[in-house]
């Protein structure tokens, strides 16, 4: 795909510095990697995000395996993205969002990825895996001129009202709910946009990947169920929802570092670059273009399937 030799500049890059979690998600793709040690260390990590940057990348993405915000490491890293005058990004369950906490992720002009599958607790403890997960409160909008009670956790109420300080079209710069489409919450998605819509927030609704054999099967939907959801959920989201691009998914498009030094582009491609702390992040992005996509892309009910539907990033702050 490239021609030899030649470094293909990246936009930003996907770390996995944080290994524990306080949930048990069903269906969570990182449980394996979670129980193995991390070998990266802290001072390779901020290596790794200045050979980013001069790589061309505006932004980094803290993706997991675990929970970022368990990790104290995870300020440090951000400060650091922060300084490099880059875009910091985070996946979280958002459990452990404080007041405080989401002060500062503002000031460092953070794009924060939560976690809400449902606006049920039940059901999204069901899919957390665990009763522990905060605080949820009844909350109040409306809505083209209705009025919705919906239950939501404490710490995004705090959020909300932050964010309210910012001009509408400004908010999905600092926080996107993040969404992964399952069995158990596809009746929940509707609303949930609905909510999103209304907040003016990002938003990132993925397919369930079922990659491992210890997830549970029959979490994904059909392929017409996944039609009919799509269909829904554009009515809220636009159009532009429904369209897959994955050759366009900004995730795929650049270089993804896992918690042992692996270095991948995305989870579907086939085989890795190698190892970060064998070869400069340059030197194993020229190799990007030999990778095949994996055995996983094998799996595809229908197109949806395939892909986390991060192809939607852009929606959500990516810049
Ligand atoms: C592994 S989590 C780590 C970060 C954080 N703990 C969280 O859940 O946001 C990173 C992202 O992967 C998503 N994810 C986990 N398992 C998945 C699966 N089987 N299919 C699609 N997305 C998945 C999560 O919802 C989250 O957006
Ligand atoms: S919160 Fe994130 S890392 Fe933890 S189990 Fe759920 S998806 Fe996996």
């Amino acid at each position: 795909m490239f021609k030899q030799g030649r470094v293909p500049r990246i936009d930003g890059i996907t770390l996995h510095p944080s290994m524990p979690c306080n949930l048990r998600c069903v269906y969570c793709y990182t449980v394996d990697r979670r129980e193995k040690g991390v070998t990266v260390r802290f001072e390779q990590w901020k290596d790794i995000i200045r050979q980013a940057q001069e790589c061309g990348a505006r932004w980094v993405l803290l993706a997991g395996p675990g929970e970022p915000f368990m990790d104290e490491r995870t300020v440090s890293y951000i400060d650091y993205i922060h300084s490099l005058r880059m875009k910091p990004m985070v996946f979280t369950n958002g459990t452990f969002l404080t007041e405080a906490m989401i002060e500062y992720l503002i000031d460092r002009k953070a794009h924060v990825l939560v976690k809400l599958h449902s606006l049920n607790q039940a059901e999204y403890n069901t899919l957390a895996g665990s009763s522990h997960t905060g605080i949820w409160e009844e909350y109040v909008y409306v809505w083209r001129g209705r009025e919705h009670r919906v239950s939501i956790p404490r710490w995004l109420k705090v959020f909300l009202h932050r964010l309210s300080a910012f001009e509408p079209a400004e908010r999905k710069k600092y926080l996107s709910v993040e969404s992964v489409i399952t069995r158990y919450n596809m009746q929940s998605l509707v609303p949930l946009a609905r909510f999103i819509r209304a907040h003016r927030l990002g938003y990132l609704f993925e397919t369930v990947i079922t990659r491992s054999d210890k997830q549970p099967s029959g979490m994904a939907l059909s392929a017409e169920e996944y039609r009919a959801i799509y269909g829904r959920l554009r009515e809220y989201l636009g159009i532009g929802f429904a369209v897959q691009q994955f050759r366009r998914c900004k995730i795929r498009q650049n270089p993804v570092v896992w918690e042992d030094g692996t270095v991948g582009s995305c989870l579907v491609e086939k085989g890795t670059l190698g190892k970060i702390q064998e070869h400069s992040l340059r030197d194993l992005w020229r190799k990007q273009g030999g990778l095949k996509p994996g055995a996983f892309l094998q799996k595809r009910i229908n197109k949806f399937r395939h892909c986390p539907g991060r192809e939607y990033s852009r929606r959500c702050g990516m810049p």
